[in-house]
């Protein structure tokens, strides 16, 4: 076999990966038009998928939710998203999701639950793939929005739901809005993570670990420009989930094959990467790709690509017996993959 069928069949985690942002360019152009939703003018929908910058890319993405609306939708589109990571490699997923997104356009908190966990449970049943959720805060919304927020996702618990993330722009919406909405969510019992250093400043990060108490962080990648919080982050070992795809299109580090890539200066400062693929159909790929990609073009080598899987176990919301057993058995199963590649 080839290396990028190794990579593909290897097992892995996916720990930063958005519902909305996992919805092909065919399956929106089905739901716009079953919901009358009007596209841009001229627009097929496939084209809209190419942006300049994270504030394009979430107009989009903002588009792309509005044409979810029905328990059928969130069922299929979180069917679909999961059925690609398991073609990925992927055994264990946690999904983000945007309840503000549809909260918007008048789609209740029940209804999208209802649909994405039918189609968490129907994907577990069909193909084995175990995995969670995160409803996300939507920061540009605001820190006192941000409470209410966690308050409907606590009062609305299941065992799926496992923390909340933050995520939409950085700019002009730093983290110390949200330290009583986190508060928050550590006191129900949920996991928390934030979008950080993006492209918003490496001060950021840190707001993220020290005030807000999160145990990932998302993207990261302007921890670069900061010598100290590298090494602190280093020495924490706080797992960090990059998406390789997605600093082309978002972050200021656009080309991947550059020495000083901020994933390159990440890794050689010794954190713990995660790899990840955040919004896939939308940056045009999926998982696995993004192992090759680290491969092909990053000069990543088959055991940092295992380092990085592995990773994926340390840094998941699971209990610890079970890490054990995955990290046992993921490693033997990655070390038989890479054995057979010619
Ligand atoms: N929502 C989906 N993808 C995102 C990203 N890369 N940054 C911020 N918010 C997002
Ligand atoms: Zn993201």
């Amino acid at each position: 076999m080839n290396i990028d069928e190794a990579l593909r069949l290897m097992p892995k985690t996916e720990l930063h990966l958005h519902l909305e942002g996992a919805v092909d360019s065919t399956t929106f152009a089905e739901l716009a038009a079953k919901h009358r939703l009007e596209l841009p003018p001229h627009a097929v929908a496939s084209d809209l998928y190419e942006y300049d910058s994270l504030a394009d890319f979430l107009d989009v993405y903002s588009l792309v939710s509005h044409s979810i609306r029905d328990r059928d939708d969130f069922q299929r589109v979180t069917y679909e998203c999961l059925e690609r990571c398991v073609n990925s490699g992927a055994r264990y997923v946690e999904l983000f999701f945007s309840p503000e997104s549809h909260l918007q356009v008048g789609v209740s908190y029940e209804t999208m639950l209802e649909g994405v966990l039918q189609g968490v449970e129907d994907i577990q049943v069909d193909l084995g793939l175990v995995s969670n959720l995160v409803p996300a805060i939507n920061r540009e919304l605001g820190g006192y929005r941000a409470v209410e927020f966690v308050q409907m996702v606590a009062d609305h618990r299941h065992d799926r739901i496992i923390g909340v993330g933050l995520d939409f722009n950085e700019l002009g919406h730093p983290p110390e809005a949200f330290v009583d909405a986190f508060r928050l969510a550590s006191q129900v019992g949920l996991h928390r993570t934030s979008h950080a250093g993006e492209v918003g400043p490496a001060q950021n990060i840190r707001t993220g670990i020290e005030l807000l108490d999160c145990q990932r962080v998302d993207h990261g990648y302007n921890i670069v420009e900061d010598a100290r919080l590298l090494a602190d982050c280093a020495a924490s070992q706080i797992p960090f989930t990059a998406c390789p795809t997605t600093t082309t299109y978002t972050s200021a580090f656009r080309d991947l094959g550059a020495p000083d890539h901020a994933i390159r200066q990440m890794a050689d400062a010794g954190l713990k990467l995660t790899i990840n693929s955040d919004d896939p159909p939308m940056f045009g790929i999926d998982l696995a790709m993004e192992y090759c990609t680290l491969y092909h073009q990053m000069g990543f080598t088959p055991d940092d690509l295992k380092t990085f899987a592995l990773n994926g176990i340390d840094a998941a919301w699971i209990d610890d017996q079970t890490k054990r057993e995955w990290r046992s058995t993921w490693s033997n199963e990655i070390d038989g993959l890479l054995s057979q590649v010619v």
